[in-house]
């Protein structure tokens, strides 16, 4: 349960309401008198302690410049910004000021059911959302159900993705790589950006000769649609990749604008996956942040509970909701049995889910080498397919999970394994 605080006009007041029951159904939602009152009560708590729902203000300040000065304040959870009417221009600005969502209250409804708890969407950054902790729930025939957090009403943000760990070479660019070719696969318009910024290779494992270069985020003309348009290199059928540096010692230059840049493309694409960089750098942060799902990876064969402690607890301390984290245990042996449940105890990521990805030896290894990513999105491997049920449990757990009988048997599992070889895979793609 959290602790939230509204102010609204006394008119709208009972939407706003329904809003923060369907924010967080089990949360306490606190009534402030006015804008001054709004500002201190959030001061004086604890930092991210209440998450904040500015509604249509009458009088005084306007509602948007109140929930941007609230962001600005720095000390609340989330800041939502519940308007009428809003528009794409309003949208902009609220992002640009670091309000976390916007929310059009014309789009909840006043129709039957709208006294019930309206589904909402949030682009899955709902603090405190109530996410069952583990595995995934069943429905009354015992099979297992996705469990959307929110269905989408309104708010158009694409799901971000972000891929870290706390020490090299466990997967993250090969399964950050290989998740947007199934997403691309699955219909999703992706992107895929490289914030391993002075090091990066993701254009590789996508069989580009280079990246576009994100120090030009620094531009004067700033992060406009335009320059972030021209930064997105059309790498496959349905993936652009954006990113890294052109040159190591700009990576600096690109840091103080990427929270920017990935607002930016979670309204231009259904789906942005990010690639980090091992150092937790400036960039990693705000990627952290603003993400819908910050997905740790380890080395299933060398598991290190040191790293995903740094990695969590970090994580954690800026901020990031724990029911955001999960963990992706990678290159995993699938005749053993899952070690994580005992890890996430250890790094106080209980409430964490946590994947497989099995080890897909020699040719996974190979066909990434050789920039052929994107063979590995068909179904029928068992790498693809646990990478896949992955994937597609957490769009699902956002209320993303696109239409159609690929994404459906992934998210629950019953893609039909070991049908493909990597042999004969290998062949037909000679
Ligand atoms: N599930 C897997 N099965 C087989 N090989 C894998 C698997 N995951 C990753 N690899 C291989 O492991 C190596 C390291 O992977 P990758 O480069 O994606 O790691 P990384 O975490 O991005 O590394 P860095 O920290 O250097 O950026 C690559 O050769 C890749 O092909
Ligand atoms: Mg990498």
């Amino acid at each position: 349960m959290s602790d939230w605080v509204m102010l609204s006009a006394e008119k709208s007041r009972d939407a706003v309401r329904r809003l923060g029951a369907s924010l967080d159904p089990g949360g306490r939602l606190l009534v402030a008198r006015d804008a001054d009152d709004l500002r201190s009560m959030v001061a004086s708590a604890e930092a991210g302690e209440l998450g904040v729902i500015v509604g249509p203000v009458e009088d005084g300040v306007s509602d948007i410049n109140l929930a941007a000065a609230v962001a600005k304040d720095g000390n609340a959870r989330v800041v939502v910004l519940a308007g009428e009417r809003t528009s794409g221009s309003l949208r902009s600005r609220a992002a640009r000021a670091g309000v976390d969502l916007v929310v059009d209250l014309a789009e909840l409804g006043e129709g039957p059911g709208a006294g019930d708890e309206p589904p909402l969407c949030d682009g899955g950054r709902t603090a405190g959302a109530a996410v069952p902790p583990q595995g995934p729930p069943t429905d009354a025939r015992g099979g297992a159900t996705p469990a959307p957090e929110a269905t989408p009403v309104g708010v158009v943000d694409a799901p971000v993705l972000v891929f870290c760990s706390g020490r090299g070479g466990v997967g993250k660019t090969s399964l950050a790589a290989v998740s947007a070719c199934v997403a691309a696969r699955w219909g999703m318009r992706t992107c895929l950006v490289d914030l391993d910024l002075s090091c990066g290779n993701a254009y590789a494992a996508l069989g580009l000769p280079g990246g576009s270069d994100l120090a030009a985020l620094s531009s004067p003309e700033g992060v406009t649609p335009e320059l972030v348009g021209r930064l997105c290199r059309a790498a496959a059928q349905g993936v652009s990749l954006a990113g890294p540096c052109e040159r190591p010692e700009t990576a600096e230059l690109a840091m103080p604008h990427v929270r920017a840049l990935l607002d930016l493309l979670s309204r231009e694409y259904d789906l942005v996956v990010v690639d980090t960089s091992t150092t937790f750098t400036d960039a990693v942060a705000q990627a952290a942040q603003r993400a819908d799902r910050l997905v740790l990876v380890t080395d299933g064969r060398t598991p290190s509970v040191a790293s995903l402690a740094r990695m969590g607890g970090l994580a954690v301390r800026l901020g990031v909701a724990r029911t955001r984290i999960v963990r992706v245990e990678n290159r995993a042996d699938p005749r053993e049995r899952a070690s994580h449940a005992l890890a996430r105890a250890e790094v106080g990521l209980e409430a964490a889910r946590a994947y497989r990805v099995v080890e897909g030896g020699r040719e996974v290894v190979e066909l990434l080498a050789a920039g052929r990513a994107c063979e590995l999105a068909e179904p029928g491997l068992a790498f693809t397919d646990s990478l896949s049920a992955a994937l597609a449990q957490m769009l699902a757990e956002l209320g993303r999970l696109p239409e159609g009988e690929e994404p459906r048997r992934a998210s629950e599992g019953t893609a039909p394994r070991g049908l493909r070889s990597l042999f004969g895979q290998r062949r037909e793609a000679r």
